[in-house]
């Protein structure tokens, strides 16, 4: 091979290595949603998604306080309202865990995205929810699905309260 053959021979080389290396980084790009979501917690029979399971006030959410531990399958709606179609659910427990018990619950949580969602996963979170700062910050411990390798925080705020239940603003902030 001539000089120049071995240069043209290393040019190829060089751009179809920045090529797959484009090719690699734009593959792996990771993508970004920021989705917000409504989520119904109901606490009137029959239609309770909550539950005093054990520990302090079993079966009487008036009671609840330090060493609560509730379970929930609440509802993640498009919007706040009781008739905003239906995405999928939001799952899980937690205890009261402060001694005064005025934090709310110290929750662990996945969001199961379902046929009324263009999202086919879930997404798990790990924080509090339900003290008295208006808005709290939870920590994405991972996603499946659509979601596989999630990362990033929701931000949840109170936008609804009544005896008949509480309804949560989720704003997610995800990468994946
Ligand atoms: C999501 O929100 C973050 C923080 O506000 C912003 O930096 C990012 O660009 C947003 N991503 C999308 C896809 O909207
Ligand atoms: C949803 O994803 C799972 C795997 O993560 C797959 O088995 C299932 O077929 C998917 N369902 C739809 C409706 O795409």
């Amino acid at each position: 091979m001539s000089n120049q053959q071995v240069g043209a021979v290393a040019l190829v080389a060089l751009a179809s290595w920045a090529l797959a290396k484009l090719g690699y980084s734009l593959v792996s790009a990771p993508k970004e949603s920021n989705l917000t979501l409504y989520v119904h917690e109901m606490r009137a029979p029959p239609d309770s998604t909550v539950l005093a399971a054990a520990g302090t006030g079993q079966n009487d959410f008036t009671k609840i306080g330090f060493g609560s531990f509730l379970v929930f399958d609440n509802e993640i709606r498009d919007g706040p309202e009781r008739t905003s179609p239906l995405l999928g659910r939001q799952r899980g427990y937690g205890p009261i865990s402060d001694l005064q018990g005025k934090q709310g619950i110290q929750l662990t949580s996945t969001l199961v995205f379902g046929r009324g969602s263009s999202y086919n996963g879930t997404v798990s979170f790990q924080g509090n929810v339900g003290g008295p700062e208006p808005t709290t910050e939870l920590a994405v411990l991972g996603g499946t699905g659509d979601f596989r390798g999630a990362k990033g925080y929701a931000i949840v705020e109170t936008v609804k309260t009544s005896p008949l239940g509480v309804v949560f603003r989720w704003t997610l902030y995800l990468s994946y």
